[in-house]
């Protein structure tokens, strides 16, 4: 496909830091992208999703609901996720791990002057690699597409992390005490970002089917070595 850079369809989520892009600079953002596989993902997910949230320390429960979510909070948080209206997507690690998520909540009615929420988690160990801006940007990309005008962003004062993520593409920031508010204007869809969107969604899609055939791979081939290791004994003996 043109401009696909196939060299990064097998990148180990786990392994590498992505290049940081910035929505503010007007770059394109496909190769960027690119370079870190992400997935839209559907409601078969929910045990994936609830694994990733479950996994989150308490202080970034705290920052991603805006209170200390319990488990059987995060429980009925996952179980009530609308999947029709919303959008979820996903990065994964080799294990197939989902180590990185994004929720945009979209508006009821596109017609009506609305905004997309954007929430995001990433695993504590797979921060500061540049996966929280490249799920934003993948979310601004899908908002622009949806002919969404605005992306929202409600998030604690505290939360630096989150609030540089939107400052550094050009949300408007407006603090009231302890919350804070994001607004990040879009451009209109045009024939460049639905082309982005459809390379940045293969790529996501084909990552993942290599994983997948990677993770049954290796276990077809442990599975064997099990097998014959009693092989392997009887000989000895
Ligand atoms: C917010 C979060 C999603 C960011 O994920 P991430 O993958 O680490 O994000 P990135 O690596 O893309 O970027 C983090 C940016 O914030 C900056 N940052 C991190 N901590 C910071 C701090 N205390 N003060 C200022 N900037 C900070 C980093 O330097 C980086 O900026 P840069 O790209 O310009 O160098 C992640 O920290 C997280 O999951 N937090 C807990 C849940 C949460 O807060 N969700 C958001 C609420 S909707």
């Amino acid at each position: 496909m043109p401009g696909m850079d196939t060299s990064t369809l097998s990148h180990d989520a786990d392994a590498a830091p992505a290049e940081k892009p910035s929505v503010a600079s007007g770059e394109s953002t496909s190769r960027n992208l690119a370079l870190v596989p992400i997935r839209e993902i559907g409601s078969r997910y929910r045990p994936q999703i609830l694994w990733h949230l479950l996994q989150l320390e308490p202080a970034d429960r705290y920052l991603r609901f805006g209170y200390n979510a319990t488990d059987e909070q995060i429980r009925h948080y996952v179980e009530g996720l609308d999947f029709e209206r919303d959008q979820f997507f996903g990065i994964f690690n080799r294990k197939l791990e989902l180590i990185a998520m994004a929720h945009l909540a979209h508006p009821r009615d596109t017609t009506e002057p609305g905004y997309t929420e954007f929430g995001a988690s990433v695993s504590q160990h797979a921060r500061g690699r540049g996966y929280g801006t490249l799920l934003f940007e993948r979310a601004a990309l899908h908002t622009i597409n949806r002919g969404v005008d605005t992306l929202y962003i409600q998030s604690l004062s505290e939360n630096a992390a989150m609030l540089h993520i939107a400052q550094k593409a050009g949300a408007q920031i407006e603090r009231a005490g302890a919350e804070s508010e994001a607004y990040l204007r879009l451009p209109e869809a045009n024939f460049r970002t639905r082309l982005d969107q459809f390379l940045a969604d293969h790529v996501g899609h084909v990552d993942y089917w290599l994983k997948s055939e990677a993770s049954t791979l290796r276990d077809v081939l442990t599975s064997n070595r099990s097998d014959d290791a009693p092989a392997k004994a009887d000989e000895r003996n």
